[in-house]
């Protein structure tokens, strides 16, 4: 994996940002090759240990996705504009108003 190039003058926060997005990157090549082994095993005992285990590097992804948005605002906002919706992404990139969340909204829509 390439972690890109580091400055030398970076914060403490800036160098954590940058070992949780270099982790989350290789986190999500794990899956990728965890499912395209998975997918091209004709071993069905192969295939379910692969699968349990391209898993396993989603929960790791979702852990570190999770940090970010705790760490970074912006990620925040982004991640609650798009995350758990159920409507069209482009119309939610264009700001207009997001459907309902599923289950997850906070239902104040119609409070008047
Ligand atoms: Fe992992």
């Amino acid at each position: 994996m390439s972690s890109g190039v580091i400055e030398t003058s970076l914060s403490n926060e800036a160098l954590n940002i940058h070992r949780a997005l270099a982790s989350l990157q290789e986190e999500l090549e794990a899956i990728d090759y965890y499912h395209q082994r998975v997918d091209a095993s004709d071993d069905e005992s192969l295939k379910a240990v692969l699968a349990h285990n391209r898993n396993d590097e989603m929960e790791h992804a979702t852990m570190l996705l999770e940090w970010l948005r705790r760490t970074i605002p912006e990620l925040d906002i982004q991640m609650r504009k798009f995350l758990f919706t159920s409507g069209a992404l482009t119309s939610l990139a264009d700001g207009n108003e997001p459907p309902a969340a599923n289950g997850s909204g906070l239902g104040l829509g119609n409070m008047k």
